[in-house]
């Protein structure tokens, strides 16, 4: 079965990007990308291409060589629905905040939605392919709702989840370690399942197309999340061994990495892993091992995040305990609030818990982010709901750039590790601050003798004092 027209169903993080690239790199396929949320569709279809709502290195480019070809956003679900042969559902999965398993379980009411859609309005047969990270064995749930529709239309689910990192999206997309395709084991299934091998074959060699059953696709991105969260967090842990010992973290995740069976990547103390995947995924994980009864398992993988939960508090703790035990009415300036550098993504950064914590002890925070404005800040602190709107307001602000934030700042945190932060004129900076000056790096981004030298009280993650 060749592929002509493809339809997306959420045009967020995952979708907008993914199938970017499978325009891009398969013009002879119709894509077309929907979304409820009319404001991000009209994003996307910006004539001025550098407004898309998503901020990743290269995309705009790719945008601008698919769009209007053969890419195409709309608000209209049902059209794009009805004429696509595949649709990948790509919604958001965040973590329950009501109900059985509130705080825990993905709350899958999205996916049953798209699920309940494709069936009333799809009149020919569909490959479906579950694009969000789901829980294992999600694919029987929505085969259930489309194949009880009574309309004799024929539907293969297939599992294809998506590994990319933001900020990185696009060359993570056009050069993957690997696709994964989970499918049935039938020989519809399998005809499905080659489908969609055909159309990643366009790029990615083929041994690197890996196929498996639907769980183990399923039940692997979870993992791999896990995984990945739990290497930070376990490096998080020695950097507080390192504050007290007098070992520096960086040394140790380069003595250790350089062991092939360690490997080097992923190894780099932080103030906490942030966005809107590792947290939700693991609290996930760890909801299906409860309910499975393998709560040893659960408590296991729960220890990942009450690990990155401490670090970020003790960041926040250290600098009110270094600025002798207040911030009350003192300026604190924050280099960067995004979750990570080049997105503009902010979800369940820690640099909100960090401006949550401080704004309790009174500080008055200024932030400077490239991609990040006041409206989004200010809507972060807000959704905690910690203080009214208006105090968020006043307790915490936006600066046009990073030397405005640091005028007059008692203190420095460094929040997301922007490369720009590393070119900074610090001696200027460090003229423009109160005295004794601090810099807290919490992403391990500065140069501790050279600020040093220049005459901060330095503090990075796990280089001790
Ligand atoms: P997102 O919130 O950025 O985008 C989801 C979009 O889906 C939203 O724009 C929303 O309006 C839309 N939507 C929800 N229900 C809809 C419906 N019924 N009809 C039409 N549109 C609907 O989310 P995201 O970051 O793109 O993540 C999507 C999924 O991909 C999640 O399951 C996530 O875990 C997974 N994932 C994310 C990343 C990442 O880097 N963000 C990476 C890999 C996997
Ligand atoms: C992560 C995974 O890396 C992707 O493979 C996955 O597809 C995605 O989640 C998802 O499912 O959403 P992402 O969250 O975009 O990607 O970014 P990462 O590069 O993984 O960083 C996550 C957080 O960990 C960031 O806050 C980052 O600063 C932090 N981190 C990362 C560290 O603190 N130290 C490290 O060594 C690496």
């Amino acid at each position: 079965m060749r592929i002509k027209s493809i339809c997306c169903i959420g045009a967020g993080y995952v979708g907008g990007p993914t199938m970017a690239i499978i325009a891009a790199k398969c013009p002879h396929i119709k894509v077309t990308v929907v979304d409820t949320n009319e404001s991000r569709i009209a994003g996307w279809n910006d004539v001025d291409v550098s407004k898309i709502p998503i901020f990743e290195p290269g995309l705009s480019a790719v945008v601008a060589e698919a769009r209007g070809r053969n890419l195409f956003f709309s608000t209209n679900v049902d059209q794009a629905i009805e004429e696509a042969d595949m649709i990948f559902i790509s919604v958001n999965t965040p973590t329950k905040t009501y109900g059985l398993g509130k705080g825990m379980a993905a709350d899958l009411k999205y996916i049953e939605l798209c699920a309940r859609q494709i069936a009333a309005v799809a009149k020919t047969d569909k490959i479906v392919v579950e694009k969000s990270t789901l829980p294992v064995r999600t694919a029987e749930a929505i085969k259930n709702i489309l194949h009880n529709t009574g309309n004799g239309v024929q539907f293969q689910i297939l599992s294809n989840p998506e590994f990319l990192a933001e900020g990185t999206a696009v060359s993570d997309l056009l050069n993957p370690d690997r696709v994964l395709i989970g499918g049935d084991s039938s020989a519809e299934g399998q005809e499905a399942v080659n489908a969609l091998v055909e159309i990643y074959a366009n790029w990615v060699p083929n041994n690197q197309i890996l196929t498996t059953n639907l769980w183990s696709s399923e039940l692997s991105k979870l993992t791999a999340n896990a995984f990945l969260a739990q290497r930070v967090s376990s490096i998080n842990a020695m950097s507080e061994l390192c504050e007290k010992t007098g070992a520096d973290i960086s040394e140790v995740a380069r003595a250790i990495g350089m062991d092939s069976r360690i490997g080097s990547k992923f190894l780099k103390a932080s103030v906490g892993f942030g966005g809107s995947c590792f947290q939700k995924d693991i609290l996930n994980l760890v909801y299906i091992a409860k309910s499975y009864g393998l709560h040893e398992v659960a408590d296991y993988w729960e220890q990942v995040i009450i690990m990155n939960d401490h670090q970020k508090r003790r960041f926040a703790t250290t600098i009110v305990s270094t600025l002798y035990n207040t911030v009350s009415a003192k300026k604190i300036a924050f280099l960067g609030w995004a979750f990570k550098k080049d997105t503009n993504d902010t979800r369940e950064s820690a640099a909100i818990y960090v401006a949550d914590y401080l704004l309790n002890e009174q500080a008055n925070i200024q932030v400077f982010d490239p991609q990040v404005k006041d409206a989004q800040i200010q809507n972060d602190l807000n959704y905690l709901g910690s203080r009214s709107e208006s105090e968020n307001r006043s307790g915490i602000s936006c600066a046009e750039d990073a030397y405005q934030a640091c005028q007059g700042a008692h203190a420095i945190a460094v929040l997301t590790e922007w490369d720009e932060f590393k070119e900074y004129d610090w001696q200027k900076i460090y003229d423009s601050m109160q005295k004794p000056a601090f810099v807290f790096d919490g992403r391990n981004v500065l140069n501790a003798e050279k600020m040093r030298k220049i005459g901060f009280i330095f503090q990075a993650v796990g280089t001790g004092k």
